[in-house]
């Protein structure tokens, strides 16, 4: 397999305004220095993501969540065409807070990943377990089965979309899982996308999520089919976001 650079996203998840953009300045500076080593994406909220790409072009600046139509009566919900035209090149689909707090299930999210790729917008999908699912032994085989549920039939390219692994229990809490469990999931994924997209599954970038920071990065871009990550807490400054990016253009 040729591997393609790893990819480090961040997720502002509802967090940042005008006064913000510093940051984004400074992320897009780093990231153009490492042009080739290693790709950076900002998930910033709706309302940023026009200043952010007029005021700081070159950066790939994405959304945190897409409407599966392509427009209509969805009160507060934001579509493609909306993306595109605000200069965001790629969406987050399927986060947990999302599949949680909204009640987003695989069919659902499915369908928003299918929406984005349809529009040319590039895909990260989320999948993970909960806690209780990690203790019961189970998480393999419920998160292939997210991923199988909520993958994308159609527009699925090896630089337009990538997966990532966020256990639940390790979003914002400091916990990461070992190095063996992540191992363990980003394996199974890998063979579930390959199972499911054919070769292009084999390029996919599986990237992890949950509590990354400088202080772990390298170890979790060590192991085996980790190809990037998805950073929430640890985007918002600059300061703690590029050492992640180093550490990832580092491992390639
Ligand atoms: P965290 O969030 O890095 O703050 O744990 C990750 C995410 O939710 O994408």
């Amino acid at each position: 397999m040729n591997k393609p650079v790893k990819l480090v996203a961040g997720n502002w998840k509802m967090h940042g305004t005008s006064a913000d953009l510093g940051e984004v300045a400074a992320v897009a500076e780093a990231a153009r220095a490492l042009t080739g080593r290693v790709d950076v994406a900002l998930c910033l909220p709706a309302t940023l993501i026009h200043r952010a790409t007029v005021e700081v072009p070159g950066l790939s600046i994405g959304a945190q969540d897409i409407h599966m139509a392509d427009k209509g009566a969805h009160t507060g919900d934001v579509c493609a065409a909306m993306l595109h035209d605000a200069g965001a090149t790629l969406s987050i689909v399927g986060h947990s807070e999302r599949r949680d707090a909204h009640r987003e299930d695989d069919s659902c999210v499915k369908a928003k990943a299918e929406a984005a790729l349809r529009s040319g917008l590039g895909v990260i999908l989320c999948v993970g377990e909960s806690d209780a699912e990690r203790v019961s032994g189970l998480a393999v085989p419920i998160v292939t089965e997210q991923l199988r549920a909520s993958l994308p039939r159609e527009g699925a390219t090896a630089d337009g979309f990538a997966v990532a692994y966020e256990p639940i229990w390790a979003i914002g809490t400091g916990k990461v899982p070992s190095v063996e469990d992540i191992a363990e999931m980003h394996a199974a994924l890998r063979r579930t996308l390959v199972e499911e997209l054919g070769s292009v599954g084999q390029d996919v970038r599986i990237l992890y999520g949950g509590s990354v920071k400088a202080s772990n990065a390298t170890e979790i871009f060590s192991v085996a089919d980790v190809n990037g990550a998805l950073v929430g807490g640890a985007s918002l400054r600059a300061a703690d976001f590029l050492p992640i990016v180093e550490a990832a253009a580092a491992a390639r």
